[in-house]
């Protein structure tokens, strides 16, 4: 692999440690992978946020990268943290839990990342533009970045994406070339989908056939005539935790489907698959339900705007977290929907998430409206889950 003077100086310890270290990180990866160069990249996301991921080592690891001076060069944020960094005594986030997180974030902030800990970053001021290069971690933003923008990333892990950001590159191979976008597989979608949940839904019956397959093939989805920020939203968290899929192609909607003819291999999906796959989500009756989960991505201002709707003079009867990122939250002050939302008892977990909180074994039963959600709450934190259409979460927290 090729580097610049500027990378070969970062590499031989020219801009300190810290700069070194990551720069050893990407090209031991670049060796790897078979990149010819690095690419410079516009902007880093990175995951493994919550000191419940973390624990101590990856801790330690962050704050050495912090005191041997390393700085980001790009613009940086965050994944969700563990908390709600502001309020997660109305959570009952654990002190010493809190104070370990706010470790983390210190050694971040020292970094120069951004501290919206979010998952939708790209609905909070870190928007890539078509066929801009970054390097992101978190695989519904991944998948949502190279799929519905068309910008290029390949999945990162944390440190790699904190190596991305302390040198401002990444070695160029994967999603980084024009001929590893190509579609490999067409799915004929034969189903009719009204809301966000089906989308969820379809992104998870999809991302299983393609995991049954044993290959990482890039999807051409045909036969979805519209697709809303947030229908999307959904079905890349579902695509990418079922099938590992960071990039799809679909017809009329996403932006580089035209440069492509449809694969000749084709899966059809049919209305009795995705009816199937509902009921194989959930394993809990309502009666169960102790606690209640929106925001799996994070919710935008429209989804919020919509709960207020729905929560408007009513009070909730379970424990209820409204997971979204800080700006977000801080546009719903005021326009006032956080008022009312807050006034029915819901909670606002912002900052952070239902899947990476560490709350294992707090509750015994969930209800959603995301696939992604329900497949961390059985796994992780060992939830059974009710999956249900927004409408109707909202309702399950009201009985
Ligand atoms: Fe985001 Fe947490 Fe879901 S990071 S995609 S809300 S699991």
């Amino acid at each position: 692999m090729i580097l610049t003077s500027a990378e070969q100086a970062m590499l031989d310890g020219k801009q300190g440690k810290s700069t070194q270290k990551a720069m050893e990180i990407l090209a031991t990866l670049g060796r790897i992978y078979r990149a010819d160069r690095m690419v410079p990249v516009k902007s880093v996301q990175i995951a493994g946020v919550s000191y419940d991921n973390l624990g101590e080592a990856g801790l330690d690891w962050l704050q050495e990268m912090a005191d041997g001076g390393g700085k980001t060069r790009v613009l940086t944020t965050l994944n969700p943290a563990g908390m709600d960094i502001k309020n997660w005594q109305s959570l009952g986030i654990d002190p010493g839990f809190a104070r370990n997180q706010g470790r983390v974030i210190d050694a971040f902030e020292k970094m120069g990342a951004t501290a919206t800990c979010t998952c939708t970053p790209y609905l909070v001021g870190n928007l890539p533009q078509f066929g801009e290069h970054i390097a992101w971690a978190e695989s519904s933003a991944i998948c949502y970045a190279n799929s519905v923008i068309g910008a290029r990333t390949n999945r990162e892990g944390g440190p790699s994406a904190l190596a991305a950001a302390l040198t401002g590159v990444t070695p160029n191979y994967g999603y980084h070339q024009e001929e590893f976008r190509r579609p490999s597989l067409t799915f004929k979608v034969g189903v009719k989908l009204s809301n966000t949940s089906d989308f969820s839904l379809l992104g998870m019956l999809i991302g299983r056939k393609i995991e049954a397959t044993g290959n990482k093939l890039i999807p051409y989805i045909q036969g979805i005539e519209a697709a809303s920020l947030e229908d999307l939203k959904a079905f890349c968290a579902s695509i990418a935790t079922y099938g590992g899929t960071g990039l799809f192609h679909m017809e009329n909607i996403t932006p580089e489907v035209s440069q492509f003819k449809p694969p000749i291999e084709t899966l059809k999906v049919s209305q009795a698959e995705l009816d199937d796959t509902i009921q194989s989500l959930s394993n809990a009756n309502s009666e169960e339900v102790d606690f209640v989960s929106l925001g799996c991505p994070h919710l935008s201002i429209h989804e919020i705007a919509r709960l207020a709707e729905l929560l408007n003079g009513k009070l909730v009867k379970k424990e209820f977290w409204i997971t979204t990122a800080r700006p977000t939250r801080e546009i719903a002050d005021h326009l006032g929907y956080s008022l009312i939302i807050e006034q029915s008892g819901a909670k606002f977990a912002v900052d952070t998430c239902c899947v990476v909180a560490p709350i294992r074994g707090r509750f015994r039963a969930m209800t959603t409206d995301s696939a992604k959600a329900c497949y961390y709450a059985s796994g992780k934190n060992h939830f059974n889950v009710l999956f249900k259409p927004f409408e109707e979460v909202v309702g399950e927290a009201l009985k």
